[in-house]
């Protein structure tokens, strides 16, 4: 078994990529750095991670994650502070929901502390990839699926694991639109939502492109009984701002995906005297205090989005207009820490950043 003394057998490319990359102008997701880390699982252990030149995989044609959808991720960030250190945003909590995400979804799991110090080693390796612009990150990605050539449905016995690392710009450029999602539903109950599963994310295309279709770049999706509380959104989870008190959606229902920017949020809010409440939120609540005014601001938090203002929420064919980004002072005020926290301009007094 992985115990905290792994070793990790590293081949470096002969024929780095980083000279092509546009620095100034790079797309979320799209440009990939040099290396990628592997590590197999088979005869009910995990083998030796190796970190080799970043290369397409070749796959049986009845791998089980294709056809039954075995197949687990994560998404997470490193930047360069200005005295040059390299941090990782709480990467404890993602190393823990991948491991509930792999109990979730019948997989083996990865000891948390190993699950970090591959990250970690990843960035090291790639460490030139880290952008230096303002806003923008090296994204991580690790992620595990199932590799039996089998058809029939059973968890696999043997699994593949993956980290791989993209320089990235911003998610949203602009303020998002969101509609309400009353027909189609992300995730029930005692099904897969609080998983990071990548079958929740096929099943949010459909309804999301019609969506599009509407004019709304985002859904944000409720509660698939009565569709009459607020879970999540797309791409992120969802916060609201009411006579200044924060409402989010409380994470007790399995349905919603713990995100650790949201955590962030809440947590820093706390820290900061801003009343907080993490319950069930209403549809109607919401639509009534756009109505009266009193919804001083909504916004998504991911690690991909960060801090997303949402500039207007389309509900039963009617469009309600938020407050101009620059009013919505505790949304910026977290914005502007958790960038702060995250490139080492300010104290880290929460202790959440990793040192590579
Ligand atoms: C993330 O925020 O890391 C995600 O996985 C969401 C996806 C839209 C990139």
């Amino acid at each position: 078994m992985l115990d905290d003394t792994i070793s990790i057998k590293i081949e470096k490319t002969t024929n780095s990529k980083i000279k092509d990359v546009d620095w100034e102008n790079l797309p979320f997701g799209k440009v990939f750095s040099d290396h990628i880390l592997e590590m197999d699982y088979s005869d009910g252990r995990w083998h030796e991670p190796v970190i080799k030149p970043f290369q397409a995989l070749s796959l049986h044609p009845a791998t089980s994650a294709i056809h039954y959808g075995q197949s687990i991720f994560e998404g997470m960030k490193a930047n360069r502070a200005e005295n040059g250190d390299i941090l990782l945003f709480r990467p404890d909590m993602n190393a823990k929901r991948f491991a509930e995400s792999s109990e979730r979804l019948c997989m083996p799991t990865i000891p948390e502390s190993v699950f970090t110090e591959l990250v970690r080693k990843i960035v090291e390796v790639d460490k030139d990839w880290i952008p230096n612009k303002e806003g923008y990150s090296l994204y991580i990605r690790p992620f595990m699926f199932a590799t039996d050539d089998f058809i029939g449905i059973k968890p696999s016995d043997t699994y593949k694991f993956m980290i791989f690392t993209c320089p990235v710009g911003v998610y949203y450029s602009n303020p998002v639109n969101v509609k309400i999602e009353e027909f189609y539903t992300r995730a029930a109950r005692g099904g897969v939502g609080r998983a990071k599963t990548a079958g929740n994310y096929a099943a949010s295309l459909y309804p999301a492109k019609k969506g599009q279709e509407e004019g709304f770049h985002q859904l944000v999706w409720t509660d698939g009984i009565e569709h009459k509380y607020i879970e999540e959104s797309g791409t992120m989870n969802i916060v609201f701002v009411i006579d200044g008190k924060l409402i989010t959606p409380s994470e007790d229902s399995d349905t919603i995906l713990r995100g650790v920017t949201k955590r962030s949020v809440v947590e820093i809010a706390q820290h900061w005297g801003v009343e907080v409440e993490e319950r069930k939120v209403t549809v109607a609540e919401i639509i009534e205090a756009a109505k009266d005014g009193s919804l001083e601001d909504a916004f998504g938090a991911g690690t991909a989005a960060t801090i997303a203002p949402i500039a207007k929420i389309g509900y039963r064919g009617e469009v309600y207009d938020l407050p101009p980004v620059e009013s919505r002072t505790i949304s910026n005020k977290i914005k502007n820490y958790l960038s702060d926290v995250k490139t080492g301009k300010v104290e880290d007094t929460m202790n959440w950043c990793l040192k590579v």
